[in-house]
Order: structure tokens, then C-alpha cells, then sequence
């Protein structure tokens, strides 16, 4: 089933494509092509095409299919940004367009973008790793306004305990993320809290897009003794172009998504994001169903995390993971 749904998946991002592919830069230009039904519309909207967002989309229609939120009964308008800020404005003035029941936005940006502009439609986030700062709620227990959803944000403490056990005797640790992304600067902020507590020193650099990322980590050799990477759209989009140079130099990388350890990078402590999307789906037919409303709904979070190591990583670093680690973890 996962291998249809993928495919069903691959499928409506490759018409989204085709919808925008001739719109050029500016977005608001022609007429809105609508969704061609008569049934209650689920819009959904995601800022970029990469593994964890992927998966808690489909966790996300699976969760309101398991409560009777199917095709039968609803339409799926699925919509990908492709990590372009022009196409997120032309799709959230689709969605107010079409009035949908409820919109479900995936990652920081395009929560942001739809909450900017609609106030009147519930909007379910999923994937964001903190709403107050992103201001998208009043706060998280009281959201206050028609957003609210599931949060990702794993434990920075463990992620690091995490590279310091993988790497025991670091001391000087890098940190890369995009300055724009609001979602890494709270997650930086919590890093360099812990390494100050833990007496580490650390190497902060930032990128404005993917292109930086070669330069930027290139100024780190010599200088850490593992980099961390937390949950940052741009960078999650260029795991590889990070390990060029990171496993050409030795240097462990940890990262905030088990989709980047997949990618490349050595380790990871993330939620799963499949499993995030699926509570996403409950909460969102929970609000459909009249049962909460987002002002009063506060922001959920999972508890559970998973370890995920990438084998061959290691073995390009010579890095033995320890037994305790190997127990727990998922090897990739
Ligand atoms: N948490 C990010 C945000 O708020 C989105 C995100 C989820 C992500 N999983 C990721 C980014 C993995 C990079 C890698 O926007």
C-alpha cells in the first residue's frame, strides 16, 4: 500500500506542477482553476517535496480517512510550493477561492503564508517546530485565533547527547541553518543554550539558500568536531551537497530529521512523521466534526523519538556506535 500511496502521492504533486508550471513568477496573473467538485474541499498545502514532509501528509489523509474523511466524502486539493514563496501566495489565494472545510499546512512557511492571509477557515499545521515564535498562535496553550495543529520539535538535549555519545569527545560543535527560517533559529537558540550549559563551544553559520551550503560548511574543516543541522527546509533539500565536503573531511553531522540521516548524515533524533500526520488527521477531524475549535485547541507534540543511524555513514567516518545506541536505534 505505502508504494500506491507514494505513487498516488507522486501523481497529484506532478498535476500541481502542471497547474503552476505555466503561471510564470508572478502568481496573482491569470484565472484560479478550481477544483473540478462538488464536494467538501480538504486543502492542503506543503512548502517543499522531501521525505518528512511527505510522510506526514500522508499520515495526515490517512488520519481523517480512518475517521470517515475520504474521497467518497471529501476532495483532496493537495498543493506543493516547491520551495518557492511566489507559488505559496498564487496556492493560498486558490484555497480562498475555493473555501475549503479546512486547510492542513505543512512546515513553518506554509503555515505562515496561509495564516497571513486567511482568518476565516480552520488551519491545521503540521510538521511546525514551534507556532508562538512563528506566530502563527497567541500561544500554544491558547491558540487564540484559527490556527493550531501538531508540533515536531524533538528534544534538542537529547539530539545532542545524542552526537556527544556518537562523539565523545567533542568540544567545538558547528551549527548551519538558513537565517530566514524562524523554525531553525528557535531550534539554534536551544543548541547554543546547551552547549553553553555543557561548556561547548560552537561555530554558528548561516545560509540564505542552498547555495551557500558548500562554502559554509567548507569554513567549518578544521574547526569542529561535529555539525549539527536541526529541522531547516532549505538545508534538509541538500543533505548531499553537505556531505561532500563533511565526509571528505571526517566530520560527523547530526541532524534534526530522520529523513537527513537517510539522506546521508550520520544520526538523527527526530519524531516519526508519519505518525505525526496521522494525530494531525485526528485533530483535523475533530474540528471538522465540531468537537474543538482551533482557538481553544492547544498545540499537540509526541513524546516518543526515534534514533535513526546511517550504517554507511559511520563506517566512512570509522565511527563504532555504541551498543546501547545500535539497540535502540534504526539502522539505514
Ligand atoms: N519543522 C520544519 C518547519 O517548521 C519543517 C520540517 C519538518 C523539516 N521536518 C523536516 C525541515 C525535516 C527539514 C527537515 O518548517
Amino acid at each position: 500500500m505505502g508504494k500506491w500511496m507514494k505513487l498516488g502521492m507522486a501523481a497529484a504533486l506532478a498535476s500541481a506542477a502542471l497547474l503552476y508550471g505555466g503561471c510564470g513568477g508572478g502568481g496573482q496573473g491569470g484565472k484560479q482553476q478550481l477544483p473540478p467538485t462538488d464536494k467538501p474541499i480538504i486543502a492542503v498545502v506543503q512548502i517543499v517535496q522531501h521525505g518528512s514532509l511527505d510522510q506526514a501528509n500522508q499520515g495526515f489523509v490517512e488520519g481523517l480517512k480512518k475517521r470517515g474523511y475520504d474521497e467518497n466524502k471529501v476532495y483532496f486539493d493537495q498543493q506543493n510550493a516547491q520551495g518557492d514563496q511566489s507559488n505559496l501566495k498564487t496556492i493560498v489565494s486558490r484555497f480562498k477561492a475555493e473555501k475549503p472545510k479546512l486547510i492542513c499546512a505543512i512546515a513553518t512557511p506554509a503555515a505562515q503564508a496561509a495564516a497571513n492571509e486567511i482568518k476565516d477557515i480552520p488551519i491545521v499545521g503540521t510538521a511546525i517546530t514551534d507556532y508562538t515564535t512563528a506566530k502563527l498562535v497567541k500561544n500554544d496553550e491558547h491558540p487564540g485565533g484559527n490556527v493550531t495543529g501538531v508540533s515536531d520539535l524533538a528534544s534538542i538535549d537529547a539530539q545532542m547527547d545524542l552526537g556527544r555519545a556518537l562523539v565523545p569527545n567533542a568540544k567545538k560543535i558547528g551549527l548551519i541553518y538558513c537565517s530566514s527560517e524562524v523554525n531553525s533559529e528557535v531550534q539554534a537558540n536551544m543548541m547554543k543554550e546547551y552547549c553553553k550549559k555543557n561548556k561547548l563551544s560552537v561555530e554558528e553559520r548561516t545560509v540564505n539558500n542552498v547555495n551557500d551550503i558548500q562554502q559554509v560548511a567548507e569554513s567549518l574543516v578544521g574547526k569542529v568536531d561535529f555539525i549539527y543541522v536541526p529541522t531547516d527546509n532549505t538545508l534538509a533539500s541538500a543533505i548531499p551537497t553537505l556531505m561532500k565536503i563533511t565526509d571528505a573531511n571526517k566530520i560527523p553531522v547530526i541532524v534534526g530529521a530522520d529523513i537527513m540521516a537517510k539522506d546521508g548524515a550520520l544520526a538523527a533524533l527526530s519524531v516519526d512523521y508519519y505518525k505525526l500526520g496521522l494525530q494531525t488527521g485526528q485533530m483535523a477531524a475533530d474540528i471538522l466534526d465540531g468537537k474543538i475549535k482551533p482557538e481553544t485547541a492547544p498545540i499537540q507534540h509526541q513524546k516518543e523519538y526515534t534514533i535513526v543511524i546511517n550504517k554507511k555513514d559511520a563506517e566512512i567516518l570509522g565511527i563504532q556506535i555504541p551498543d546501547e545506541i545500535a539497540k535502540k536505534a534504526q539502522m539505514v
